[in-house]
């Protein structure tokens, strides 16, 4: 993919002289432009910064939700500040309007944040994996 060369750089914005902004803006480019455009989001795009890099790929449930948790690896989120973050950060909110062609998070954002809230006021209890 035309990722594989780009960088987090220090801050998660992309290394000195290619951060994510000089291809991705502060929107999704319009339909017309096509498929494979850069999408883009109101705060700016960005991974998280490299020393909380929030690694999902081949975690298993159990492994995936205690790293969510656990502020030391969640960018120093209380379980409070996990809702909020699932609820309104502009680059989350971004996986329910892709853009162009892009698959949207499967399940409604309402019904993603409803089973979300059930699960913190459940203490945010682990599956055995
Ligand atoms: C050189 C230009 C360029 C830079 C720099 C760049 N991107 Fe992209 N990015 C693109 C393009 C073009 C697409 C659309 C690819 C497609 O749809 O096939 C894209 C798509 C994406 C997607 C959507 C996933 C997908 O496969 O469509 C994510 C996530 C993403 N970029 C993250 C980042 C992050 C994070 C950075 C900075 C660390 C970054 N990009 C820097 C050009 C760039």
């Amino acid at each position: 993919m035309h990722h594989q060369n780009i960088q987090r750089g220090p801050d998660g914005h992309g290394p000195k002289g290619l951060s994510c902004a000089t291809c991705h803006g502060r929107e999704n480019p319009p339909a017309s432009f096509g498929a494979h455009q850069p999408p883009g989001v109101s705060e700016g795009w960005h991974l998280p910064a490299a020393d909380m890099p929030l690694v999902f790929a081949g975690l298993g449930s159990r492994a995936l939700c205690e790293q969510l948790k656990d502020p030391k690896r969640n960018g120093n989120k209380s379980m409070q500040a996990l809702v909020e973050h699932v609820e309104k950060a502009p680059l989350v909110l971004w996986g329910w309007s892709p853009g162009y062609a892009r698959k949207p998070v499967s399940i409604p954002h309402a019904e993603f944040m409803a089973a979300f809230k059930t699960w913190v006021s459940a203490g945010g209890p682990c599956p055995a994996d």
